[in-house]
């Protein structure tokens, strides 16, 4: 099946849909004693220890998740303490727990039930500290290993078609997914789940790479299989998701490179048996790009958003830049986890305001140009944002307001919507990613559905990150897809939510079970 022939993409999205009924006649159960491990462990390859200096850069987080277009020209080679903190900050491990079971190694993004099936890699040319090679990251010890010696960037330019950040990027970072240590939990919905989760390193990826002043660039649109054949994937069980151009020196492009072989580097089982899910394999394979110029042709804009006739209006309200708290982007980053538990209380419609603006002004993606394009529009219920009516608003970009669709108190309609957990019910407002999914396909093909789960998964890091920054909490949530649809409606008919988070102040912890 083509990139071209949409239905694989609404087959999947429906297929994964939950609803009351799906949730309850799940036959599906946590297999504990074939949980798999969170990490990618090869065998018998020297780890290159990666510099541990965590110094916090004066840049508030506030003002790193929004990378300005401009900040992409800048001219720029990472060296490896870049390399290391940008490696740290979007994956690396900020936190342990210990349990009765055992300990959850917690790292600097968000992921759907801690499982972490995400893994970056890196392609680089000689960099200072670094000589040039095919490298994978390795949180449990924090090292490099090298998988290729010699600079293999060519082979990512080539399959992106030429796209020009990566074709003058010194490095280029490579974010895979294993399914099976997330489709462990959730079945087949997991590959969503891979761009949420993608979604959310890559806020903080981006904003870290912002406060070193590296330009960075989200790439989708590339040939699957050289570049799978690059990391020596077996891509019916690990696949590349997104690559990202890290750094700019358009002196220097990479030079040609020679075939590309197999590595057959032995790695630790992640558990005694997997299980496969088709669905998750069909899918991606149904959204793969088959040669260079395809990837050239699929990149640009996305279709243009509609902007209905809006209703009563409530403006964005600024805060005042000496309000703006300055805390650090990697302060910021150490202190976020999911808020596990919210208090009701009220925030202010500043601190909306700024999480909002701030969150949306702008993604550095291929399929996101010119900057300042989006595919999702942000869809609110607000239970408790002092100077905005309790209700459901969508976000007007262009406006920089908030569009009443209707007034009232909400919180049981929400704690329903998030699968019946409390958190949505609890928070102080709820933000949902909501897209049209049919232009979505249409311009881009079932390779559309990726770039729309992605753009909800940066969005909702963004918002994750923006919320620590104000002093406040968080917490990713899943969703009755439909339900949530049909709650904005009419202004959202034919909608798909791509994705939700809760926001407001965090409350003493309780333990929760993740859907
Ligand atoms: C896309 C997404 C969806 C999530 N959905 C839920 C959810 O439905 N319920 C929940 O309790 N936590 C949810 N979480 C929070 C994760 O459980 C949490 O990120 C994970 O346990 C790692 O912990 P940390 O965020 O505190 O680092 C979600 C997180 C993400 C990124």
């Amino acid at each position: 099946m083509s990139n071209r022939d949409t239905r694989a993409a609404r087959n999947y999205h429906d297929a994964t849909k939950h609803s009351y009924y799906s949730l309850h006649t799940s036959p599906h159960f946590l297999d504990w004693p074939n949980q798999p491990l969170p990490f990618k462990l090869y065998r018998g390859l020297p780890a290159l220890p990666l510099p541990q200096s965590r110094d916090v850069s004066p840049v508030p987080a506030l003002d790193a998740i929004v990378a300005e277009e401009s900040e992409t020209q800048v001219e720029r080679v990472p060296d490896l303490e870049d390399l290391a903190r940008v490696f740290y900050f979007s994956a690396g491990i900020t936190k342990v727990r210990t349990h009765a079971g055992g300990q959850i190694l917690f790292r600097a993004a968000a992921c759907t039930g801690a499982l972490y099936h995400l893994e970056l890699y890196l392609a680089c040319r000689d960099l200072p500290g670094l000589p040039a090679g095919v490298y994978h990251f390795g949180p449990s010890d924090f090292g490099l290993r090298k998988l290729r010696a010699g600079d293999w960037r060519s082979v990512a330019v080539r399959a992106s078609g030429q796209e020009p950040s990566l074709a003058s990027a010194p490095a280029v970072i490579l974010l895979t997914s294993t399914y099976w240590r997330n489709s462990w939990k959730y079945g087949q919905r997991a590959y969503r789940h891979c761009f949420w989760d993608s979604g959310t390193l890559m806020a903080n990826l981006l904003a870290e790479a912002a406060t070193r002043q590296l330009p960075a660039h989200v790439v989708l649109g590339f040939e699957d299989a050289p570049i799978n054949a690059l990391l020596d994937l077996d891509p019916d069980r690990e696949v590349t998701l997104a690559m990202i151009s890290l750094g700019r020196d358009a002196t220097s492009p990479p030079p040609a490179s020679g075939p590309v072989d197999g590595l057959d580097i032995p790695t630790v089982p992640l558990s005694s048996a997997e299980v496969d899910y088709p669905e998750i394999r069909e899918m991606h394979r149904a959204s793969s790009l088959g040669s260079e110029e395809e990837a050239r042709r699929w990149r640009g804009a996305p279709p243009a958003a509609e902007s209905a006739a809006p209703g009563l209006l409530f403006p964005l309200h600024g805060l005042p830049a000496t309000d703006v708290p300055p805390d650090p982007l990697e302060d910021v980053i150490r202190r976020r986890g999911s808020t596990r538990r919210f208090a009701r209380s009220g925030i202010t419609l500043a601190q909306l305001s700024i999480l909002l603006d701030r969150a949306t002004r702008g993604i550095a993606a291929d399929f996101l140009e010119p900057f300042g394009s989006h595919i999702n529009d942000l869809y609110l219920i607000a239970h408790a944002v002092e100077g905005l009516p309790s209700g459901a608003y969508v976000y007007q970009r262009g406006r920089k307001a908030l569009e009443q669709l209707k007034e009232g108190e909400f919180r049981r309609e929400a704690g329903h919507l998030d699968l019946g957990q409390e958190l949505a019910a609890e928070a102080s407002v709820n933000v949902y990613a909501l897209c049209s999914l049919d232009p979505v396909l249409e311009r881009f093909g079932n390779r559309g559905y990726r770039a729309a789960q992605m753009e909800g998964g940066i969005l909702g890091g963004k918002i994750y990150l923006g919320a620590y920054a104000l002093g406040l909490g968080a917490s990713g949530l899943t969703f009755f897809d439909d339900d949530v649809t049909q709650f904005f409606s009419p202004h959202a008919e034919g909608k798909s939510v791509m994705f939700l988070v809760a926001v407001g102040h965090p409350a003493a912890r309780r333990v929760l079970y993740q859907r």
